[in-house]
């Protein structure tokens, strides 16, 4: 069998298991892809768990070993299956007794905090190399997340495409991206198609000094872009909470803003307005250059990590770099947008409203 250069071939031969946990993000594949390649060059066995901690419930899992590696990469979703509202509270002894009976070494766990956290509440003695993931780009300890400048690049180029109605209804057109508590998709998707107002839950707006804004636009332009994100709110308003998720971490999902302002601008401004909620597109597209790049690297690193026995750390990306950090670096708080963010910034120079006085 073909070897990697530059891994200790003289440990010995490992049983992984890996799986995906938490909301899909464009790249999952690509770490499945990239962890398989290297982990089967250098002699291990790769156990794929289904459907993120239902599989460990349900036995479901797939050696991976025995599968010819295809090319997933390009492919969104994750192969493994995946969920966001699987939750450990309450069977903790029935999860151990299962996750054991897999007879792993360690684990790749590919996910976000609540992941991490379950995963090291209910087994101390894990082996875990934890790999950060959301296309809401808000987890702290990491530059950057895999999916996020997928996810960005929808929002991006369903703005430039939404301008040429909006131009022609004279509208002004509202696009509500994901992110719950971040506005990193609105604000990067946004910036880059030069949309005309941005958004954004970590800098709440003025109602006045929006109206002030539109109507200084209006006798200028036909159209306008607005790009929201899901929870943004103006000052001393909440965030619109559609509905509830039982048993997900984070169980608030997000919606109803872009649709409620669109009625706004109407009445206030006498603008006709659409609105476009953006949705699980952003999840679904296939992974962008920089997604597909990083989860290569992601994955050539976990093969050295695991040939080193270097475990109960994650892959992180610092300074354009994949590095090793504590997995609790992730469970920090959200890692948001700030005010003087070179982002947020460069969108005021160019004119563009973000909310903060001019
Ligand atoms: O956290 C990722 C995310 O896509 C958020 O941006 C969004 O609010 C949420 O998940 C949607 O969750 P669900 O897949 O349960 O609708």
């Amino acid at each position: 069998m073909t070897k990697i250069k530059n891994l200790n071939l003289a440990s010995a031969s490992r049983r992984i298991g890996i799986l995906t946990g938490g909301g899909d993000a464009p790249g999952l594949n690509g770490v499945i892809e990239s962890c398989l390649r290297t982990l089967k060059l250098a002699g291990h066995e790769v156990i794929g768990i289904q459907d993120g901690f239902d599989g460990v419930f349900d036995e479901r899992n797939i050696n991976l070993s025995h599968e010819p590696i295809s090319h997933i990469h390009f492919e969104a979703g994750t192969i493994l299956g995946t969920t966001n509202k699987a939750t450990i509270k309450g069977r903790e002894a029935e999860f151990v007794a299962k996750f054991d009976k897999l007879k792993l070494d360690g684990l790749i766990a590919v996910g976000g905090d609540g992941t991490f956290e379950a995963l090291g509440r209910v087994k101390a003695d894990l082996k875990i190399i934890g790999v950060p993931k959301t296309i809401d780009n808000d987890l702290a300890g990491t530059d950057v997340t895999f999916g996020f400048d997928t996810a960005a690049t929808e929002v991006m180029e369903a703005a430039d495409q939404l301008r040429s109605s909006a131009d022609a209804h004279r509208r002004v057109m509202i696009i509500e991206a994901m992110g719950r508590t971040s506005g990193w998709i609105a604000l990067a998707g946004g910036l880059a198609a030069y949309a005309d107002a941005l958004l954004i839950p970590e800098i709440p707006f003025s109602r006045d000094a929006f109206l002030q804004f539109l109507k200084m636009k209006k006798p200028l332009h036909r159209g306008l872009i607005v790009v929201a994100s899901e929870g943004c709110a103006a000052i001393g308003e909440d965030a619109s909470i559609a509905f509830q998720v039982m048993g997900s971490p984070q169980a608030d999902r997000f919606g109803g803003f872009s649709e409620h302002l669109a009625r706004w601008i109407e009445k206030e401004a006498g603008w006709e307005a659409r609105h476009c909620v953006l949705g699980h597109l952003q999840r679904s597209r296939p992974p962008c250059f920089s997604d597909r790049l990083l989860t290569q690297a992601m994955g050539v690193e976990i093969a050295k990590m695991i040939d080193e026995n270097a475990w109960n750390q994650a892959v992180v990306s610092r300074n354009g770099k994949i590095v090793r950090a504590p997995i609790s670096d992730l469970m920090q708080p959200p890692r948001l947008v700030t005010a003087d963010h070179i982002w947020v910034k460069r969108a005021q120079a160019l004119g563009i409203f973000t909310g903060l006085a001019e």
